[in-house]
């Protein structure tokens, strides 16, 4: 069944080239990215790793722990990490799940039949200190994922959940947010004290608050 926003991510146990795990143990109360890749030795997913591997201090300063899956065995992940760091230069600096016989993956819905009937799309789910599932993006193989895009996405998830507000287009962190459309306008002058411009009644912009 697909996993939609706001539902529990699945809990599994599962083998990690970082060794066996427990997802929500292993998770503990932090944030983390969940992401797979088709396959083992194939190009866009080795891009991709190394990509994650360099920012992986982005996601540590958020609080966010990182892991991959590749359908292919723990060996084979570690066979592979050598050719990451050989074409990235950055080093697989995070547990890759081995999925051979696919239960996490068709837990988590990561593989639609009709894209391929074996290999993973890629999938993204960013979940909550809670377990709660704040975003998923579904890629296909062909299409590497833009990884500065799912960091700006965590910003506006971490602070959205701190504050009423929301982030506007193409937002980044520092820029002016929105006021959420529950609060009133006498609600947010007393909790935005920077003031904020109403550009309609309905759109009201504000400096980030905790800036
Ligand atoms: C890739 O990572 O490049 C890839 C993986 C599976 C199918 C096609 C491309």
């Amino acid at each position: 069944m697909a996993i939609r926003l706001g539902d529990i991510a699945p809990d599994f146990t599962t083998e990690t080239t970082q060794g066996p795990i427990s997802f929500h143990k292993w998770k503990g109360d932090s944030w983390a990215v969940l992401f797979s890749h088709p396959k083992d030795f194939t190009p866009v997913c080795t891009t991709e790793l190394g990509r994650v591997a360099a920012l992986k201090p982005e996601f540590e300063k958020r609080n966010v722990k990182v892991i991959g899956l590749s359908v292919d065995s723990v060996e084979s992940h570690h066979k592979w990490e050598g050719d990451i760091k050989d074409v990235t230069g950055h080093a697989v600096n995070f547990p890759m799940i081995a999925d051979p016989d696919r239960h996490v993956s068709l837990l988590y819905d990561m593989i639609h039949p009709n894209a391929s009937a074996t290999a993973t799309v890629r999938s993204v789910f960013v979940i909550a200190p809670d377990n709660a599932v704040k975003l998923t993006l579904t890629y296909p193989a062909s299409t590497g994922r833009n990884f500065d895009e799912l960091l700006r996405s965590i910003d506006s998830l971490q602070l959205t959940a701190k504050y009423d507000v929301a982030t506007p287009a193409d937002w980044k962190d520092g820029e002016d947010v929105i006021v959420a459309l529950n609060v009133s306008d006498e609600d947010a002058k007393k909790r935005f004290p920077k003031g904020y411009v109403a550009k309609k009644p309905y759109l009201r912009v504000t400096p980030q608050p905790n800036k």
